[in-house]
């Protein structure tokens, strides 16, 4: 499929100051030299926050990281994620049209955008709420056939729930996403033969459609006020809200006088993380492991070997210490874990922690294998 920038364009594109903050922390991330190692989650938050990629804002991310124009339109003319013409306001439908979901029904699909969104995929609906086209392959192919909507994927779909799904959407309604005949993820229908130990204690959704309602953002714009929701690298405060708004109030602010200054943006991003180093409590550490035997840390999803070193080198060798951590505590490690900001919240160690408590080892291992905690 040809893709090409749309004919009418904008004049200018800016970032929310709040968004620039956010991309500044994403810059931040990489070493000098590499910044446009960003593209990607920068031209995604330009399409968060305005519905498609508009060439101003192409050129304003390239700008941004020191890029060639063509070296970042190359990024964003390739991955059909880039929406290079206006969406609808509300959603675009993207309807998987690859061998699983053609067998399954995707052309049924497409018969019900053409009658409900528009005859040809690109084009708004009448009342502009809605668009679509068909994708190839989105990796969901036993849940066939399936549509991604906004940012979330709805699966095992008929014509009649696509059509039931518009419908909510059109009515300010956001469906939770994922199996939308009752499946939990990709078991096969008539339910799990084997491995039934993931059935106990499950949450309601699989993790995957649990972080859609968690997160909520499925067909939402991004304005930026999220930061401490989607960047916990720039430093979450304090675990109270109260804190919390007041960082990325910081974050913000710090922000608006860099923007179109990448340079002075990081800066000041640096800064909200000195401030947020003085959040919450240090938990209390031991000087040893108990009787010389430290837990395998790295057990818990999300701490390698470089994290398990820095738990230890703060007294942090047991789950039973990570499993007693309050908000207080969790907002400490958070923001003070050098390198790996926000990742105690992000990966839920406490949760996990808990568990392995709770059920056992050899019960957490098999639970964490769907991040079911
Ligand atoms: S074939 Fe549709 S998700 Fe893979």
């Amino acid at each position: 499929m040809l893709r090409r920038l749309h004919k009418e364009q904008p004049a200018s594109f800016a970032f929310t100051p709040a968004n620039e903050a956010w991309a500044a922390g994403q810059i931040s991330k990489y070493p000098e030299g590499r910044q446009a190692s960003a593209i990607i989650p920068l031209l995604w938050r330009a399409q968060e926050q305005e519905g498609w990629l508009t060439r101003p804002a192409i050129e304003h991310i390239a700008d941004k990281l020191g890029m060639a124009y063509i070296r970042a339109l190359e990024v964003a003319t390739f991955y059909f994620m880039f929406q290079l013409q206006p969406v609808g306001s509300i959603a675009h439908v993207q309807i998987c049209g690859t061998t699983s979901c053609m067998i399954c029904g995707a052309e049924e699909l497409i018969a019900v955008c053409k009658e409900l969104i528009a005859n040809a995929p690109h084009q708004l609906s009448a009342d502009g709420k809605f668009s679509w086209e068909e994708v190839e392959c989105l990796g969901a192919c036993a849940n066939a056939p399936m549509a991604q909507i906004g940012k979330d994927y709805y699966e095992d779909l008929t014509a009649e729930k696509l059509r039931a799904l518009i419908a909510r959407f059109s009515n300010g309604e956001v469906p939770v996403a994922g199996p939308q005949n009752g499946r939990y993820a990709a078991e096969p229908l008539s339910g799990l033969t084997s491995l039934q130990e993931y059935e106990k204690g499950r949450k309601p959704y699989n993790a995957s459609v649990q972080n859609a309602v968690d997160i909520g953002d499925t067909v939402k714009r991004i304005d930026g006020t999220e930061v401490p929701l989607t960047t916990p690298w720039l430093g979450k405060g304090a675990a109270k809200p109260a804190a919390g708004k007041a960082v990325a109030a910081n974050v913000a602010k710090a922000a608006v006088a860099a923007v179109g200054k990448a340079a002075k943006a990081v800066k000041a991003v640096a800064a909200s993380k000195t401030e947020a180093a003085d959040a919450g409590t240090k938990p209390q550490g031991l000087s040893a492991a108990r009787a010389g035997q430290a837990d395998d840390l790295k057990k818990i999803e999300g701490i390698g070997p470089a994290l398990e070193k820095l738990c230890n080198e703060l007294g942090v060798f047991h789950f039973d210490q990570i499993a007693a951590w309050g908000e207080a505590e969790i907002a400490w490690m958070d923001s003070n874990l050098k390198g790996f900001h926000g990742r105690v919240t992000r990966d839920k160690w406490v949760a996990q922690a808990k568990l392995i408590g709770e059920i056992g080892m050899e019960a957490f291992l098999i639970r964490a294998k769907t991040n079911d905690y």
